[in-house]
């Protein structure tokens, strides 16, 4: 079962990931993880702390030579910003005087973020140890995941795109100081029918992508296919009529019924809010004094949308990287398309 591990704070020394349930003999390319983690940290609305990133992810374990060895595969990204922080996210109690960022505890949580909540929740004194691993920072580690799972999915043809369907007008809200969200669409063509399963709800594809996506900050709605639009349409309008080849003229199903992938392309959907961290801030109460005050500002992006439509690829690639290791198993990456090939032969569909 493929399954990912993470750990790590937005401004700690680096974040980790331990991806399981790869076959062996899968070759990555380094040069598409970091270009993946690239195309995350750009886009238009983004702030200067993503040139500063410039991510790199590096493999520590589970690679030999640029294959798999169909053990835990170590991922690191580390947190090149971690140098303004050393003193102020220190993992043990920091030596010498107070330097850098950090060194203060924020006590002016902001709203649309975990700041009131985590912390009220985790006893926190500083909101700082709620929002350091909230923050979306840990989205890098979900990007070079899904890059290795798009390799996976792509030994059996399947290709995964995010791309943007709808944002605000970034230049206007940026002059205004406030931010804008979006939607992100993501589509993933060559998969076959059968990941997931109607069986049990958590085997069904539709609820394990949608978990995905709102698995990550700020995403507030998804929709597979048509979605909401097909609560205001008629039976004979909202349904993808079975023709010989079994094929679809309309997809508005979004390639997946009763939980199962059909064949046609899986189409998702998912809605950002506006980014909650505003350069003219929101009101907020200081949790040490109890008077109102104004939210802390965290240096900030105006919109984060593009980046979101990468994220969400990566987090669409992952579940069906997941749903495929299920289907077609395998040791070893040849296996896996032995598997995949043999069904094929089974079933009356070709991909296209
Ligand atoms: C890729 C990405 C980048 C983000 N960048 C920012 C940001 O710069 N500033 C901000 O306030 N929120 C940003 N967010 C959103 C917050 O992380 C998110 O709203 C917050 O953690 C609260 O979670 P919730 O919106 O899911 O409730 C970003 C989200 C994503 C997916």
């Amino acid at each position: 079962m493929l399954h990912l591990a993470t750990a790590g704070e937005s401004h700690g020394p680096a974040l980790v990931g331990i991806l399981t349930g790869l076959p062996a003999g899968l070759s990555l390319d380094r040069e598409a993880i970091d270009a993946d983690l690239a195309r995350r940290q750009q886009g238009y609305g983004r702030s200067p702390r993503q040139r500063i990133e410039q991510d790199r992810a590096e493999i520590l374990a589970g690679l030999r030579h640029g294959r798999t060895l169909g053990t835990p595969l170590a991922i690191v990204v580390a947190n090149r910003d971690h140098e303004n922080w050393r003193w102020g996210m220190s993992p043990w109690p920091p030596e010498g005087e107070p330097e850098g960022k950090g060194t203060q505890p924020v006590t002016l949580p902001r709203p649309g973020h975990a700041d009131l909540a985590g912390t009220l929740k985790y006893g926190h004194e500083d909101v700082r140890n709620t929002l350091e691993r909230a923050s979306a920072r840990q989205t890098a580690m979900t990007v070079a995941a899904g890059a290795v799972c798009k390799a996976l999915v792509g030994e059996i043809g399947v290709e995964v795109a995010g791309s943007v369907a709808d944002m605000g007008d970034v230049d206007a809200a940026k002059a205004d100081r406030d931010t804008v969200g979006g939607v992100v669409e993501v589509r993933a063509t060559g998969v076959p029918p059968g990941l997931g399963s109607y069986a049990t709800r958590g085997s069904r594809l539709d609820a394990r992508l949608a978990a995905a996506l709102m698995g990550i900050q700020a995403v507030k709605g998804v929709e597979i296919g048509a979605g909401f639009e097909l609560a205001g349409l008629r039976g004979s309008e909202a349904h993808d009529e079975i023709l010989p080849g079994l094929r679809r003229e309309t997809n508005r199903a979004g390639g997946i019924e009763g939980g199962v992938s059909n064949g046609e392309d899986v189409v998702v959907r998912a809605a950002m809010k506006p980014l909650p961290t505003l350069m003219r801030p929101l009101r907020s109460v200081d949790l040490e004094t109890g008077e109102a005050g104004e939210a802390l500002v965290e240096r900030s992006d105006v919109a984060a949308v593009e980046a979101l439509s990468v994220v969400a690829e990566a987090s669409v690639a992952f579940e069906l990287a997941r749903a495929a290791r299920e289907k077609f198993g395998g040791d070893s990456v040849d296996d896996f398309k032995a598997a995949h090939r043999a069904y094929l032969e089974r079933i009356p569909w070709q991909p296209r």
